[in-house]
């Protein structure tokens, strides 16, 4: 896909149907047999765009890949997701992830699958997710800090992908929930799986798996009331490629900013602006039994502020925050 190409591609997404031929000729200074062979090439990139004489081109269905040709059209750091990994089906991107990690692949390789056999959420759970439509990728990282600040990546990468949601669709309302997961009207949208290898004071590799339900039109019953995706909670199709691709251009520098600092001070204005559980009555559980209080904020170590009715503060370092009904 050439730039040109792109930049219709980004208008398209951006529109809220159709945009006629006409209006895209005049935009982009060319004639209209010279838009309808950029259409077709986008067709042929994965992208479903309907075109209807009289009313012009729609995005309409699921958009592109995210496999490493179309992401990279859209990247630009240096290292992150310049090598990628693409299959049509894995088990988990974060298996395949870790056992290449251990093989020695270099910091900034992506793995990317189209489904996920036995995608693996936090505490044990499962990741459910649609093939086809959304996206489930693995970042390796090598980062160089003292061990105890590893889990903070967890809360970086939710930053970074809270961003890029926000520069695709600026108009739809995200919140990030402590410790790892994006919210939309009180739903899931995304979640952060981190995983790593260590010894006792030094981590060999971080894997970073992200899941995102980006295009999926409807959950099964038991999720339809915890879930969402990009596509229900803006009512646009979202190009995969280029939220991996965003996702990615900002967190790169997050996390080289992060390799240099002591903690998240640098991110937690913007943590705390966004933070879904602010203000909120919570239960935490936690390894060792259940705090339950109001939240008030997010230490600069990433730790949940929690304040009992009794006014005992806590800082929470990993657990996992419900709302109090
Ligand atoms: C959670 O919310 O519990 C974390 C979900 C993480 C899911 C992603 S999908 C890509 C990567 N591979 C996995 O098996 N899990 C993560």
């Amino acid at each position: 896909m050439n730039e040109v190409s792109q930049q219709i591609l980004g208008r398209l997404s951006s529109a809220s149907g159709f945009l006629s031929g006409a209006a895209l000729s005049r935009e982009f200074g060319m004639t209209r047999s010279a838009v309808w062979k950029h259409i077709m090439m986008l067709r042929r990139g994965g992208y479903g765009i309907e075109a209807l004489s009289g009313r012009g081109y729609r995005l309409s269905s699921m958009t592109g890949t995210p496999s490493g040709p179309e992401v990279a059209r859209f990247l630009n750091t240096s290292a992150f997701a310049r090598e990628m990994v693409w299959e049509e089906e894995l088990v988990s991107t974060n298996t395949t992830a870790r056992v290449l990690a251990g093989k020695g692949a270099a910091e900034g390789l992506v793995v990317s699958a189209d489904r996920q056999t036995g995608g693996r959420g936090r505490l044990g759970r499962s990741w459910e997710s649609a093939p086809g439509v959304n996206i489930h990728c693995s970042l390796v990282l090598r980062p160089r800090v003292p061990l105890q600040r590893i889990p903070q990546l967890t809360l970086l990468v939710a930053v970074a992908i809270h961003k890029a949601i926000a520069s695709l669709l600026p108009d739809l309302s995200a919140a990030i929930k402590w410790p790892n997961d994006i919210y939309s009207d009180g739903r899931k949208l995304a979640g952060v799986l981190c995983e790593m290898e260590s010894e006792a004071d030094c981590a060999h590799f971080v894997v970073v798996g992200i899941g995102i339900n980006v295009n999926q039109e409807s959950f099964p019953p038991h999720l339809s009331q915890s879930a969402t995706s990009l596509l229900l909670a803006s009512g646009r199709i979202a190009s995969r490629p280029q939220l991996l691709a965003e996702i990615f251009n900002h967190f790169e520098p997050l996390y080289h900013e992060w390799c240099e600092v002591d903690d998240l001070a640098f991110v937690l204005d913007y943590l705390e602006r966004h933070a879904w559980l602010k203000d909120r009555e919570v239960e935490v559980s936690r390894l060792h039994g259940k705090i339950a209080g109001r939240v008030s904020g997010l230490s600069a170590l990433g730790e949940l502020r929690v304040v009992e009715s009794d006014g005992t503060v806590h800082l929470i370092g990993s657990g996992e925050a419900t709302l109090k009904q």
